[in-house]
């Protein structure tokens, strides 16, 4: 089992801050359609936010920032998007990297790499190499993610490792195999762009987190935003299945995990 157990096993730790943020950057589009700009002006103009975004979190004291790039179904966009989407992906690990580690931040990608070019295989895992060690904020780049492909990978891993737990796999058994084993679940899930929902994100990761929905778009991601999003989670009571009244009592008095009480006449 990893370090960080899922939060319907354990009821994890929580705290004023957000350990791990997780963001559907959406929007580029409609940003560069309201300015009568090609919707590729927005997506370059999404890279600023994202530079934004990781400097934000390293201030507010965030440890996990995880931004969706690319998922498994934007392939069915028009085959010139998706190519300049990949060469600003390929141009942002070049260019940023260097100050990325710099500035002590840890660089991940998760999704599936396979139909990626070989050259941009090997970019990614040099990156994530030269930052591996550092202490600071983990920045983690979902690029050609999908939440339905990273659950089926990782049972499908699981399922070849343990043949002889046939039928009788748990969910700690899991843990270890999905993309985003070396990161707590994340605390607060933003999306711009005014859509509400998941779009084939976290699945599995975010079945407890505090999701967070606003109408600004990528391109226009700042502070303001940023702060509204962790001011309405502070206000949120995490309740992970309990009631209300005991999340104000002592812990001690509180019954263990998973107790089973019998039902009385059941
Ligand atoms: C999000 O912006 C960026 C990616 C999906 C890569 P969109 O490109 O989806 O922008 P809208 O939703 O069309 O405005
Ligand atoms: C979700 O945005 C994916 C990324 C931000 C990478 P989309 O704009 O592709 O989402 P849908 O398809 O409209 O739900
Ligand atoms: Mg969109």
């Amino acid at each position: 089992m990893g370090r960080f157990s899922s939060s319907t096993l354990q009821i994890p730790e929580t705290s004023r801050v957000p350990r791990h943020v997780a963001i559907i950057m959406d929007g580029n589009g409609r940003w560069a359609k309201k300015r009568f700009l090609p919707r590729v002006a927005g997506h370059r103009r999404g890279l600023e936010a994202v530079r934004e975004a990781v400097r934000l979190s390293t201030q507010f004291g965030v440890q996990y920032l995880t931004l969706f790039a690319f998922s498994s179904e934007n392939w069915r966009r028009p085959p010139e998007e998706v190519s300049f989407l990949m060469n600003l992906f390929v141009y942002a690990l070049e260019k940023e990297v260097a100050e990325l580690h710099e500035n002590g931040i840890r660089l991940k990608v998760v999704g599936d790499l396979s139909p990626l070019d070989a050259s941009i295989v090997r970019l990614v895992r040099e990156s994530e190499a030269l930052t591996a060690d550092n202490p600071g904020l983990t920045l983690t780049i979902a690029a050609n993610y999908g939440g339905r492909w990273d659950i089926m990978q990782a049972v499908n891993r699981m399922t070849q490792a343990h043949p002889e737990k046939d039928g009788l796999y748990t969910e700690q058994d899991l843990a270890p195999w999905l993309a985003m084993r070396y990161a707590p679940e994340p605390d607060l899930f933003i999306r711009t762009g005014g859509e509400q929902r998941i779009s084939n994100f976290l699945l599995w990761q975010l079945a407890y987190t505090e999701l967070y929905f606003t109408d600004t778009l990528w391109p226009d991601f700042d502070a303001r935003t940023y702060l509204s999003a962790i001011h309405s989670y502070r206000k949120r009571e995490r309740r992970f299945g309990r009631t209300s009244e005991q999340l104000t009592q002592d812990p001690q008095e509180l019954p263990a995990e998973r107790t089973v009480v019998p039902v009385v006449g059941g």
